[in-house]
């Protein structure tokens, strides 16, 4: 971050502290005067993901992750335990600025860890820069978040929506497909997935020739699936996610296309759905910044130990949770658990080496992972690693100033 941009900030975020002190006892104090007063100074963590809708079971494996996190330090960061709040945004954009208020305002949350949504991502980016209070968002993949909005305060452990799908107009060149449909919701996830596709698929020389677009959360796809049929293009892209994700899968086989047009997304199309849609997604490739068969270490222990505490085999939500606890973890060791140390904490996080299940990533100047994009292919239940369709994929950050 300039040097402008972290001194404001750090004006902004020690006015607040001083002004929050004076009304709500010990969560704000520093923690050396809060311990000597004998205060539980507990960090106080606003957990804001969807927890009903489409999205709902992102919202808890990202939640699963992070406990897991913080269960493999004993319940602790540095030495502090956290105290959860909670808000069900509901996948809701016109409510996400409320939510986001209840937590900063009602809760006092000192950090605020979520969400899933894109346009819920920028409510909250608006709350946060007002407030300075400390984000770590863990998928939503808005563009601006880590772009036109990044901000000192502002930290990113999953993508942008342009990294996603940038890494398949080369897998799709390569496979000699010159023209592409590209279908997902009307919403910024789902477009600026489409720009990134566009943008790596006709620098190969492909077109995309068509992008069809739905309301978000809608899953009636069978006119556009039609309009594809007519079209007939080499090959089609999807983004969508959760529940709607399962569906489109099902209607496009069903649809007699499985088969005849090949099909590719940003992983999430297949990520966590594999048990819901039978043979549906087989063989579909997808680009991703995680995957199955990894056989790594750390994907291993990581692995074994989220089947062990949940039951559940774990994702890629699974995944950008675990490194949410992870990165908070780093910046609260560097600073002995004081939050207040707002300058150490963000220095700390920003420099942070994270050794992730899905490899080790760094952040950008902007707060965004630099990372391996990897070429996934659905072989049965799994989402199988092909190859690293893209080295260290770092997004362009169009409009941070940092
Ligand atoms: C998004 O809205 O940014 C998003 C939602 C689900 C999966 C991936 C991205």
């Amino acid at each position: 971050m300039s040097d402008y941009n972290r001194r404001d900030f750090l004006k902004s975020s020690a006015a607040l502290a001083a002004f929050s002190g004076a009304s709500v006892a010990g969560a704000l104090l520093p923690v050396s005067l809060a311990q000597a007063q004998g205060v539980a100074a507990k960090i106080r963590v606003g957990l804001m993901l969807p927890y009903t809708g489409t999205y709902t079971q992102l919202g808890v494996a990202i939640e699963n992750g992070f406990r897991l996190a913080l269960a493999e330090r004993g319940g602790k960061f540095a030495g502090r335990e956290l105290e959860f709040f909670k808000v069900d945004d509901e996948s809701d954009p016109p409510k996400a600025a409320e939510n986001a208020n209840k937590l900063v305002q009602r809760d006092k949350a000192e950090v605020i860890i979520g969400t899933v949504h894109s346009g819920v991502a920028m409510g909250i980016a608006k709350v946060v820069r007002e407030s300075g209070t400390l984000w770590i968002n863990p998928n939503a993949g808005a563009d601006d978040v880590t772009g036109a909005l990044c901000a000192p305060n502002i930290f990113r452990t999953s993508f942008s929506n342009w990294q996603t799908t940038h890494a398949l107009g080369k897998v799709m060149k390569a496979k000699g497909h010159k023209t592409a449909v590209f279908i997902t919701w009307k919403y910024a996830a789902g477009e600026q997935m489409m720009v990134g596709f566009k943008e790596g698929f006709e620098k190969e020389g492909g077109k995309l020739v068509k992008e069809l677009y739905l309301p978000f959360p809608q899953v009636e796809f069978q006119a556009l699936l039609t309009e594809i049929a007519n079209i007939k293009p080499d090959a089609v892209v999807a983004f969508f996610a959760g529940g709607g994700a399962a569906k489109f899968l099902k209607d496009y086989q069903a649809a007699g296309l499985k088969g005849k047009i090949p099909l590719y997304g940003s992983g999430f199309l297949t990520d966590g759905v594999l048990d819901a849609v039978g043979d549906a997604a087989e063989g579909v490739e997808t680009t991703l910044h995680y995957a199955d068969g990894l056989n790594t270490k750390k994907d291993n222990a990581f692995r074994l130990a989220y089947v062990k505490a949940y039951k559940l085999q774990p994702d890629v939500y699974a995944v950008q949770g675990y490194d949410a606890g992870q990165l908070l973890a780093a910046g609260l060791e560097a600073v002995k658990g004081d939050m207040n140390n707002k300058a150490g904490l963000i220095k700390a996080m920003e420099s942070a080496k994270i050794d992730s299940p899905r490899g080790q990533w760094t952040l950008s100047k902007s707060h965004n992972p630099v990372q391996d994009m990897y070429l996934r292919r659905v072989v049965g239940k799994e989402n199988k690693v092909v190859n690293v369709a893209w080295k260290a994929l770092a997004d362009p950050a169009r409009g941070c100033k940092a």
